[in-house]
């Protein structure tokens, strides 16, 4: 592709787009919420992930993040301000469901959606919801969560009760939000709640959440005729870490498990054999049917991107016997996240190459800086503004392309609480203070504003 640093960023403009393009933020409820404690919410894997010291980088939690919960209103402005007409949220299954699951939802938690869906569609903005973005009720978990088939029966009753009340107002409706994520950081890594550390284990949660996947989809379809329904994968374009005929065949390993692990079943490839051969013992049980209900059909496809990867042959590291080398001589994000505008087109293309979908939308994408508030109050987020314009750029790429991406939500609308990192990590367009919960628009924001506004020319 072109090298995003020759485009001219300047001449990017909204009309490149269609009309009916989605343009929006992301957030997700554990890490903009707060009120952890409020209207009869239950206890979720999260709350009890960060009272365990050293599982957070600064020692914080959820539990006040933005104060969301009661500044949702002024939250929705700032989103309405940007220009956005779509919002990418999440609801918190524990402020359905205190224990997971029972014969009766909690009013408080679905009045909570509610006055929030209602929020969006005063402002114009369209509402794109997440059910799982990881805040499982602990009550499961202690019944073994995901790696419980019975979790994915609670899900699909939790799935109708929101299906149910917020259906007629929303018709977008993402199942999961990064399967890899739960599964991987959750269970495997131990870098996430629930914090175990079992390959055997993470797959068989992978498989689980998939199926939950699947099972939902009917659900939803029955109490929202219009609906349009799509899971958000974390996917991740891959280069060999040399040309030697080792270093390509674990990059195709690690693209087995990373990336080929969802969309193939989600694609109604079942699991790819040759990693299925790899994990042996640790193959997930899967019973008669499954592979049927991970593939039923979707409407889109949601895709989070942030980075590429570099792989190495690593004999006897894992059970793929890879590893991820860092890139030499590459701009990187604070994370250490290199940034690859081209990764995206890479990845993108490949997606739409190998498996069709009808319709792509960026459903991640950002980046973390040490942003520092002026004397004047303003935040110069160059690098994070830089980030945001070259990915808008490749995005008119792939559009180009022909690739049916329709869509794109930015990570994220605020600064929030970013998991195992706390709040050292922000990825907002809008700088929160943590301390006085105030809000300021970046200049990254300022100038997604102004994009919007068709003012970028
Ligand atoms: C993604 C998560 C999102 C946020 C960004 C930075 O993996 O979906 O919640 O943490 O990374």
């Amino acid at each position: 592709m072109q090298n995003t640093n020759n485009i001219d960023l300047s001449s990017l403009q909204r009309r490149d787009f269609a009309s009916d393009f989605r343009w929006g933020c992301s957030t997700s409820s554990y890490q903009i919420e707060g009120a952890v404690d409020q209207d009869e919410r239950g206890e979720s894997i999260w709350d009890r992930f960060c009272a365990t010291p050293g599982h957070i980088r600064d020692g914080s939690s959820g539990a006040m993040a933005c104060d969301h919960y009661r500044r949702w209103p002024q939250d929705l402005d700032l989103a309405r301000n940007l220009g956005t007409n779509a919002y990418r949220f999440s609801i918190a299954w524990p402020r359905i469901f205190a224990n997971g699951r029972g014969r009766a939802a909690n009013q408080k938690g679905l009045d909570f959606y509610s006055r929030l869906v209602d929020g969006m569609l005063e402002r114009g903005l369209e509402p794109w919801v997440t059910l799982y973005h990881w805040d499982l009720p602990q009550a499961l978990q202690d019944q073994g969560g995901w790696a419980n088939r019975d979790t994915v029966d609670a899900f699909v009753d939790y799935t109708d009760v929101v299906s149910r009340h917020l259906g007629d107002r929303i018709k977008h409706w993402i199942t999961h939000n990064e399967p890899w994520c739960t599964a991987f950081h959750g269970h495997y890594e131990g870098v996430h709640a629930p914090g175990l550390k079992d390959f055997k284990t993470a797959l068989q949660v992978c498989h689980n959440v998939l199926v939950s996947h699947g099972l939902a989809i009917p659900v939803i379809r029955r109490n929202v005729p219009a609906a349009r329904v799509g899971a958000a994968l974390s996917l991740h374009p891959l280069k060999p870490a040399s040309d030697s005929a080792q270093d390509a065949a674990a990059t195709l390993r690690h693209d087995g498990l990373r990336n080929r692990w969802f969309l193939d079943p989600l694609h109604g490839r079942g699991y790819p054999a040759d990693i299925w051969q790899r994990v042996g013992d640790n193959a997930p049980q899967v019973q008669p049917g499954d592979l049927e209900v991970i593939a039923t059909a979707t409407d889109f496809l949601g895709v989070n991107y942030y980075f590429p990867e570099i792989v190495a042959d690593a004999p006897g590291q894992g059970v793929l016997a890879t590893r991820v080398v860092e890139a030499e001589n590459v701009e990187r994000t604070a994370f250490g996240w290199e940034v690859s505008p081209e990764g995206m087109v890479t990845l993108l293309s490949r997606v739409a190459r190998d498996y069709q979908p009808a319709e792509i939308y960026l459903t991640e994408n950002g980046s973390t800086y040490d942003d520092v508030v002026g004397a004047d109050g303003q935040i110069e987020d160059h690098q994070r503004r830089r980030y945001l314009m070259r990915h808008l750029a490749a995005l008119k790429e792939i559009v180009a392309l022909g690739i049916p991406v329709k869509g794109y939500f930015a990570w994220s609308l605020l600064d929030n609480f970013e998991w195992a990192e706390g709040y050292i990590r922000r990825f907002g367009l809008t700088h929160v203070d943590f301390a006085t919960q105030q809000r300021r628009l970046k200049a990254s924001g300022q100038w997604y504003r102004d994009f919007l506004r068709g003012e970028t020319a």
